[in-house]
């Protein structure tokens, strides 16, 4: 799945202004003290509207002992039943289910609530005696059968059957039990047969219903979202991923509406159920899978399709969405990416059909079911006329990751979630190659360096961070599998695999992955596994690897953390240790290496490629390394490895002289490793900061996206840590100059904003030039912005390109009043496309008035407003304007029990939304209140967003610190700067 965190870091990122930090945009991450951010976020806050997936939440590298958040036991039981335990026990595997879902999409007369109803049998293998049956089942409310149980069993063998003797529900673990009064028999098989019905609400878990208005009617849309744990809300299931079974599904739905599943339409016929006419969609047994990966839709979409190789190609939407031609380019892009991966994985789509929908209500951004893939609105619809580049990109970007879901994940899905991080980890680097294939003018590759490996880097420096991998028992409640989404699993796994697939050769990797996927097609691997076929592939390969890949790997994939290598030119010495962006912090989780890792090091010397070396010590001498005269050495070449560098000082002063002399001698994506690395190890300091704001000096002359955007992502630290400062004033000063000579360039390559730019990445940069020159106050690009506002209101005629419209609008509501927010109020309210809808709830969070800011997170908690999707997200945008902050934070602690009890199921953003409104926390005022409210709020408890708390209170009282530490040299270095 892909966390809506993505789908923020593009809104965001379009548009930060003055008072906004970009990094607002972390309501995606974790966020560590560090710099950036997504889902729920993390990302790197982008300025641009670039975008990318993920989700947030932090890792559980150990059971918390909190009870969980969900529920209390129905019965009492004591721990010693089988029930209480939350994984299924092995005596019984399930072959194949026939189920029947009816969704309502009309409320009950009486009860008011909307409900689907249901029949399942299940086919059940024996494989361990036993006179218990267990099977997940959540909110759902059984019929009691015949024999006065909750369930029928049967045999499917022949032979005598237990009878059940008592049937009952377990609310904390999730369960319907059945005891039987005899054995079951091994080998012997079994059908189990339930009648139920759930409530269809609107929440976004398991079998849930979306709305829509259309024509001034009211939709609904019967959706499912049931990764990780709520295929079990749907139906009674064996709800673990290796339980992997063959699906007959079957939905019964009024006659105007259209039913999708994972598997192709097998008869649609009407049948008269009470009377009433109704339609019944039957669909063609699914393969073996697993149930995180079932969907079942019914709508009254409109779609497009094409065919691929006898591949059916459907895209679903809103019916006007469909007209209006946004799903075009999601076709468009698929069949290109699925060959891609056909070829990538040397194995054919294993499915006759892929159908994509985009819903209008959805957590995630997106999610890989199988045959059958959900999106968010802004993640698959494109349009001309409203969607922004960034939007584009991440587009195909989520559309590339969720067809590499296709193969990897489903074909071959890992057996238990502690894994989870190979799962997504591989989707997020592999994505980059299948948008590459769609769109190879764009660069995507390079971009993954700031998206993921900057990104997590600010993450993964935390003391509080957690290895990739967990243990399997320690991955067991539903709450503990949902905070494996996070930004580690996506965006550290997606960058150690690059970086494995980097040392390996691309070629070798490949091959490995392709007889991995063939050995386990079907069934469930673990990671090791991974590796045993990469070792293979290597041994009949011309790699050479200093050890095996297993030993390699284990160093990235089993501690927390990364190294900072540090290299020093006169002595050729090269040492590594774990980089801490708190020097101070406790680091009390185990490593088994020591912290220590085996790292690949590719090399620069003046600009020209060196021969490789490997690192495998804490500190070893490798002459090549040592220089003379103006000679420089930059290492980790395009950022490929997952680790920081650092110089002796003399080295840096020469990287620097080139930066500011040629700076092309410096490849792109190392101009970004500088600034950043530089950043960041002041933070720790292991240099000194003016070293690291030195690095920004040379900007002046640079027209490259991929610096800037890492010199923004770094500089948003300092507007939360100064924008109610005094060094505020200076910084503006100093980077309104360096950002001048960067607006004028687009100013004149778009003929005075008329055209745009051609290439992507420069599309990218102009945003970003405009946002920094308005944010740090040139007067000209503020006038620009409202004058284009003004435009748009005066003549009901949008002037603003789609890829300037997050930043202008936000700038523009900034600047003005009352009647700027209301209009954009209008506009969002009626926006026909969602990613218009997202970039003006945006901008809405940029107005300087306190009751505007106040009426609008009261409206974040009414549906009818705001989506419940993306309350959490304004919420977020709200507190990441300087004046929306502290009331953002005094509104999330009075409201806490509601937010909570409201959308605590089945969401992953609490994380997010806590990281995301104590962001600028850094007095001890602030740090005594958020300890507060962990205090007050100890028995509603935090859920998914527990550690986010933690994390938190680390984050306030390194930022104090740094304060301390920090203001008055920063002070000084802009006073000086700005004063040249
Ligand atoms: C509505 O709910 C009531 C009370 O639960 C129930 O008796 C009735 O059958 C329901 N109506 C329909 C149409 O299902
Ligand atoms: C499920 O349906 C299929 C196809 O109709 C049928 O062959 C199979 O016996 C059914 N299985 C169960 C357990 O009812
Ligand atoms: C299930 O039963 C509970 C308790 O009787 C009731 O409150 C709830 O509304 C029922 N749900 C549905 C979908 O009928
Ligand atoms: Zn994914």
């Amino acid at each position: 799945m892909l966390s809506h965190c993505s789908a923020l870091r593009q809104v965001d990122s379009m548009g930060k202004v003055f008072y906004l930090s970009k990094t607002t945009v972390v309501v995606c991450s974790i966020l560590g003290i560090g710099a950036a951010c997504t889902i729920i976020a993390l990302s790197v806050v982008y300025s641009q509207e670039k975008a990318k997936n993920n989700e947030s939440l932090p890792p559980t590298e150990k059971p918390t002992t909190k009870p969980p958040v969900t529920s209390s036991p129905v019965t009492t039981p004591s721990s010693d039943n089988p029930w209480d335990q939350y994984r299924l026990p092995k005596s019984l595997v399930p072959d194949h289910y026939n189920v029947t879902l009816r969704p309502w999409l009309t409320p009950n007369e009486t009860t008011g609530l909307y409900i689907f109803t249901g029949q399942s049998t299940v086919e059940i293998v024996c494989v361990e005696e036993t006179d218990l049956i267990l099977i997940h089942s959540n909110k759902l409310n059984f019929t009691k059968q015949a024999n006065g149980q909750y369930a029928t069993l049967k045999s499917a063998s022949g032979g005598t059957v237990p009878s059940i003797i008592e049937s009952f529900p377990v609310t904390k673990t999730q369960y319907l039990v059945l005891r039987l009064n005899g054995k079951l028999v091994k080998d012997h098989r079994y059908h189990v047969f339930t009648d139920f019905t759930g409530e269809l609400a609107d929440d976004l878990g398991g079998f849930y219903r979306s709305e829509y208005m259309e024509d001034g009617k009211k939709k609904v849309v019967a959706t499912t979202q049931m990764q990780p744990t709520d295929a079990r809300k749907a139906f009674p299931c064996f709800d673990e991923p290796a339980m992997k079974a063959i699906f007959h599904i079957t939905l019964i739905h009024d006659t105007d509406k259209i039913a999708l599943s994972n598997g192709e339409e097998k008869e649609s016929s009407p049948i008269t159920i009470d009377g009433k006419t109704l339609q019944q969609t039957v669909f063609k047994p699914t393969e073996k899978m697993s149930t995180y990966l079932l969907a079942f839709i019914v709508s009254d979409f409109g779609y497009i399709n094409s065919t691929l190789d006898g591949v059916l190609i459907r895209i679903f939407a809103r019916k006007p969405a469909i007209v209006a031609g946004q799903g075009e380019y999601a076709l468009n892009i698929t069949g290109p990416i699925l060959k891609f991966f056909e070829d990538y994985y040397n194995s054919t789509y294993p499915l006759p059909k892929s159908d994509q929908i985009a819903l209008p209500d959805f957590n995630a951004g997106a999610m890989e079911n199988w045959g059958l893939i959900t999106y968010r609105e802004t993640a698959l619809l494109y349009d001309e006329d409203f969607s922004s580049n960034s939007n584009k990109e991440r587009i195909a970007s989520i559309i590339s990751h969720e067809l590499a879901h296709m193969w990897f994940g489903n074909l071959v899905t890992l057996r238990w979630w502690n894994d989870l991080w190979l799962n997504e980890g591989f989707a997020s680097y592999v994505e980059y190659l299948g948008a590459d294939k769609a769109e190879p003018e764009w660069n995507v590759k390079d971009l993954m360096v700031l998206n993921d490996v900057h990104r997590v880097f600010a993450i993964d420096a935390l003391a509080s961070s957690h290895p990739l991998s967990s243990k399997e028992e320690d991955i067991q409640r539903p709450e503990q599998i949902s905070e494996l989404f996070d930004a580690i699993s996506y965006s550290k796994g997606a960058s150690v695999l690059r970086m494995l697939s980097d040392f390996l050769t691309e070629d070798v990797f490949k091959r490995g992955l392709q007889t991995y996927l063939d050995e386990f097609e079907f069934g469930n691997a673990i990671y090791t596994d991974l590796w045993d076929h990469l070792q293979t592939a290597v041994t009949g390969s011309s790699t050479s690897l200093p050890k095996t890949v297993h030993e390699i790997m284990n160093t990235w994939v089993l501690q927390m953390g990364y190294p900072v290598v540090t290299i020093n030119t006169t002595t050729g010495s090269v040492t590594q240790e774990h980089f801490l962006l708190d020097p101070d912090s406790e680091v009390t989780t185990e490593s088994p290496f020591n912290y220590e890792w085996i790292v690949p090091i590719k090399w620069l010397k003046n600009g020209d490629i060196q021969d490789p070396i490997w690192l495998q010590v804490k500190s070893a001498l490798f002459n090549e390394m040592k220089t003379t005269g103006t000679d420089w050495v930059l290492a980790n070449q395009d950022v490929v490895g997952y680790y920081r560098v650092n110089y002796d000082q003399a080295n840096w002063e020469k990287l620097l002289n080139a930066l500011s002399t040629n700076h092309e001698v410096i490849p792109v994506i190392n101009r970004a490793q500088l600034i950043d690395d530089a950043f960041n190890l002041a933070r720790a300091k292991i240099i000194l900061t003016e070293l690291a704001l030195n690095t920004t000096k040379y900007l002046i002359s640079e027209r490259d996206y991929m610096p800037w955007e890492s010199a923004l992502d770094n500089l948003d630290f300092f507007y939360l840590m100064f924008d109610r400062s005094e060094v505020y004033g200076v910084m503006q000063a100093y980077l309104k100059n360096q950002v001048t000579p960067l607006f004028e360039h687009y100013k004149t390559m778009t003929g005075n904003w008329t055209d745009v730019p051609k290439g992507h990445l420069d599309q990218y940069n102009q945003v970003n030039a405009i946002n920094l020159a308005c944010r740090s106050g040139l007067e000209e690009c503020q006038n620009l912005a409202k004058m284009w506002f003004n435009q748009w209101m005066t003549t009901g005629v949008n002037p603003i390109h789609a890829n300037l419209r997050s930043t202008v609008y936000c700038n523009a509501i900034a600047a003005g009043g009352a009647e700027e927010w209301e209009f954009a109020w209008t506009q969002f309210k009626n926006a026909s496309i969602a990613i218009e809808a997202d970039k003006l709830r945006y901008a809405l969070s940029c107005t300087t008035q306190p009751w505007l800011l106040n009426r609008y997170l009261e409206y974040t908690l009414d549906a009818d407003m705001v989506r419940k999707q993306d309350a959490t997200s304004t919420i977020v945008y709200i507190a990441g304007n300087v004046i929306g902050q502290s009331l953002a934070w005094d509104f999330v602690r009075d409201r806490w029990n509601y937010i909570f009890t409201q959308y605590g199921g089945g969401s992953f953003s609490f994380s997010n939304l806590i990281n995301g409104v104590t962001e600028r926390f850094s007095t001890d005022f602030e740090l005594q209140q958020l300890k507060q409210f962990k205090e007050d709020n100890a028995e509603t408890g935090f859920g998914s967003g527990t550690l986010a708390v933690d994390q938190s209170i680390e984050r306030t009282i390194a930022n104090i610190k740094w304060i301390s530490e920090n203001k008055q040299t920063v002070l000084n270095w802009f006073k000086t700067e700005a004063a040249l």
